[in-house]
């Protein structure tokens, strides 16, 4: 176990180049189990999430390098698809691997799904999708049991967009007989991101990014070689980062577009964006509170960011009410930011934030990824020293962390 110490009341400033997406990377790795063969991934993020699914697939029979941000993968000799180890426990996307490997193995025994605890996060929708194309699924003594002998294509309706069960369905799609279409597909960029490599590898998917995804079943697909698009979350995070200390920050390699939903909060709050391919971000000496944060699907205000904002909120001019629509359970964080002297009321999913004077450094924990990032903010901005602990949930989205606010002038520290 490992914590942060953060020394508060230094303003950031400087430049930094955003890595790859977590949440791009993940499904996109899953995905190579499609075709045998050789496939190469660029500008993979070094994460402990990553880690852990490297080591699932070498249980099952990949050969994988993992170099410079470049994830070599050969799945030519995968001899099992007993999934049914502890490892797919520890994180969410293992889920995906039902999707992946079906088609062509036609049985995956696999173990419920982990991940941040953030509210119950069931499964049904990716099993109902599954099943929507000739998938046999039985779930048993905490194991799930998928056979198929053949996939057909289907017309889905998404009861909610979920990303993950957006994912599931086109990796098991493509490799299915005939078409499927998904409605009440998931827009954010990561389903695009997968449909491009999946293309890649010789699938025929159109529509990622809309509501409407349409993947026209093949026989085969070979491996490719893709570049992971930069990740949002933490270019946001960073963003916040200099906005709650009065600093200014430059990102590199970025892709604006995906980053409106904060650049709107962040310019209504006082911060000065601009973007010429970097963005720019100049934070005034304390921000004025949102009124309304909503978290939605994309391209709403991101779920990933509700708990590094509610810290900028903290201590912002002003009060801002913070509805959660995504996740039942994800305002762990609001009990420790209260630990520093925030003032934060919470109702079911409603969050309502008195922007105080300052923070004060506490002890407090990270009780999840995102959370557990918010606190190193709020330790950013208070007075004197914050201990976070448990700060490997940080680490699992976020490569080096302390080293990227540190070279913005941080004074943060792994103990
Ligand atoms: C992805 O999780 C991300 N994880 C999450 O990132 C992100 O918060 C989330 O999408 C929303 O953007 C990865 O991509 C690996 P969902 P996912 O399925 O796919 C409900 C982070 O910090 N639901 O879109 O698990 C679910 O309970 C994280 O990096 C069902 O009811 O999210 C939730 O309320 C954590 N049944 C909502 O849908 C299902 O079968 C959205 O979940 C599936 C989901």
């Amino acid at each position: 176990m490992s914590k942060y110490k953060v020394s508060g009341g230094k303003k950031l400033s400087g430049s930094i180049e955003i890595g790859g997406a977590k949440n791009a990377a993940l499904p996109i790795i899953i995905a190579t189990l499609l075709a045998r063969g050789i496939s190469i991934i660029h500008n993979c993020p070094y994460l402990e999430d990553v880690n852990i699914l490297i080591e699932i697939l070498k249980e099952i029979g990949c050969k994988i390098k993992y170099e410079n941000h470049t994830l070599v993968i050969d799945t030519s000799d995968v001899y099992s698809t007993d999934l049914s180890f502890g490892l797919c426990e520890k994180i969410r996307p293992s889920i995906l691997l039902i999707g992946a490997l079906i088609a062509n193995y036609g049985i995956v025994n696999i173990t419920y799904p982990g991940g941040c605890e953030i509210g119950p996060r069931p499964i049904d929708l990716h099993l109902k999708g599954l099943r929507a194309l000739n998938i046999n699924i039985k779930e048993l003594h905490g194991i799930i049991n998928a056979t198929s002998s053949k996939l057909n294509g289907n017309e889905i309706l998404l009861d909610y967009p979920s990303v993950g069960a957006t994912e599931n369905i086109m990796l098991a799609a493509c490799l299915a007989e005939g078409d499927t279409i998904i409605r009440n597909a998931a827009k954010e960029p990561e389903v695009i991101d997968l449909q491009n490599f999946l293309n890649l590898m010789g699938a025929n998917i159109s529509g990622a990014g809309t509501n409407y995804i349409y993947i026209r079943g093949t026989d085969k697909l070979n491996p490719a070689e893709y570049s992971i698009i930069p990740d949002r979350v933490a270019a946001g995070t960073y963003m916040i980062a200099a906005a709650i200390t009065g600093g200014e920050i430059e990102l590199k390699n970025v892709i604006s577009e995906h980053l409106q939903p904060i650049i709107a909060k962040l310019k209504e709050c006082g911060c000065m964006i601009t973007s010429n391919g970097n963005l720019f971000l100049r934070a005034p000496a304390k921000v004025k509170a949102l009124d309304i944060i909503r978290t939605l699907p994309y391209p709403g205000f991101p779920t990933d960011l509700q708990a590094p904002i509610m810290a900028l909120m903290s201590i912002a001019k002003g009060t801002t009410i913070i509805t959660e629509t995504v996740f039942e359970n994800r305002f762990n964080h609001v009990e420790e930011l209260k630990k520093m002297g925030a003032d934060i009321r919470v109702d079911g999913r409603i969050a309502v934030v008195k922007g105080v004077e300052s923070l004060c450094g506490s002890n407090v924990t990270a009780k999840d990824l995102r959370g557990g990032a918010a606190l190193v903010l709020a330790g950013l901005a208070a007075y004197g020293e914050t201990i976070v602990d448990k700060s490997e949930h940080i680490d699992r989205g976020y490569e080096c962390f302390d080293d990227i606010l540190r070279d913005l002038g941080a004074e943060i520290y792994k103990i």
